[in-house]
């Protein structure tokens, strides 16, 4: 099973694209709503939030944990990789292929508080922009994550604080944001409506998968587990998705639209098309 956490919907996001590149192994998701949002918040709670629900994963039977969460990444990563002993992946701004994107020279990168604060951002934009002579415009996203979690991704006030984020980015002259928090992919749409077509959005997530994937395949193969036993023969998986606050319709409602949007891109595999089907919705009080 591959465990996932964020500190709301955003992280789904993530799970799409591990469904994608993953179809037949079986998810339990974490959406620590209660929480929510991780951006603002100190480093010793998120700390304290990420070792606690790693440690319900891995009671539950978690191979790999994803922080689908570049806040949680940013404060606790290290920490979580020190404490337990099963692989963690991590999100990173995806500062290095916008780097070498851009024909602008300038780039631009939409994130929460907590992801510009820690020392894994400031690393990456000076080793892959800054010493590179490519220029950052950074912005926080206040606001955003909180519109993605009332369901409100596509409301005209979501594009209008999106502009409002954009736009100086674009004055700027950057030709392309680096999506730097798991709940804006949701808001794709309306930055598409607010810059022009050349402009790059780029998401972290594909490569965030496909780091899972090779970690995940590592560990089958130190554990020789299920040796015998091809993908697609595999059944009985499923996706657990679970939140720390109230039992969430916004939540279900994304999951199931990244349900359907994967099986009308043609999954043509009858148990994969089953297992993701099988989700279930949990209340958790951790
Ligand atoms: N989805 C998160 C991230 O990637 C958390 C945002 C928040 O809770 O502030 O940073």
């Amino acid at each position: 099973m591959i465990g996932i956490f964020d500190s709301g919907a955003g992280g789904l996001s993530v799970w799409k694209e591990l469904v994608k590149l993953m179809p037949s192994e079986s998810y339990f998701y974490i959406s620590d709503a209660a929480f929510c949002p991780y951006g603002p918040k100190s480093k010793n709670l998120i700390l304290e939030r990420a070792t606690l629900i790693s440690r319900f994963l891995i009671e539950r039977g978690a191979e790999i944990i994803v922080a689908a969460c570049n806040t949680a990444t940013a404060a606790a990563i290290k920490e979580l990789r020190q404490l337990f002993d099963i692989p963690f992946v991590g999100m990173e701004p995806a500062v290095k292929p916008a780097a070498l994107l851009t024909k602008t020279g300038t780039i631009g990168v939409l994130a929460t508080q907590g992801t510009f604060k820690g020392s894994l951002y400031l690393a990456t934009s000076e080793k892959y922009a800054l010493n590179k002579q490519v220029k950052i415009i950074e912005q926080v996203g206040e606001g955003l994550v909180e519109l993605v979690e009332q369901g409100k991704a596509d409301s005209p006030e979501a594009e209008q604080l999106v502009k409002k984020y954009i736009d100086p980015m674009t004055a700027a002259g950057a030709d392309c944001v680096v999506l730097g928090c798991t709940h804006y992919p949701f808001l794709e749409k309306a930055i598409r409506k607010v810059s022009s077509d050349n402009f790059n959005i780029i998401n972290p997530a594909p490569a965030v998968a496909k780091r899972a994937l090779h970690l995940l395949e590592n560990v089958r193969k130190t554990d020789g587990a299920n040796p015998g036993i091809k993908k697609s023969e595999k059944s009985g998986f499923e996706t657990t998705i679970a939140t720390t606050g109230s039992k969430s319709d916004v939540l279900e409602k994304l999951a199931n639209d990244i349900t359907q949007e994967i099986l009308s891109n043609g999954l043509t595999n009858e148990s994969q098309k089953a297992g993701l089907k099988k989700k279930f919705i949990v209340s958790l009080d951790i």
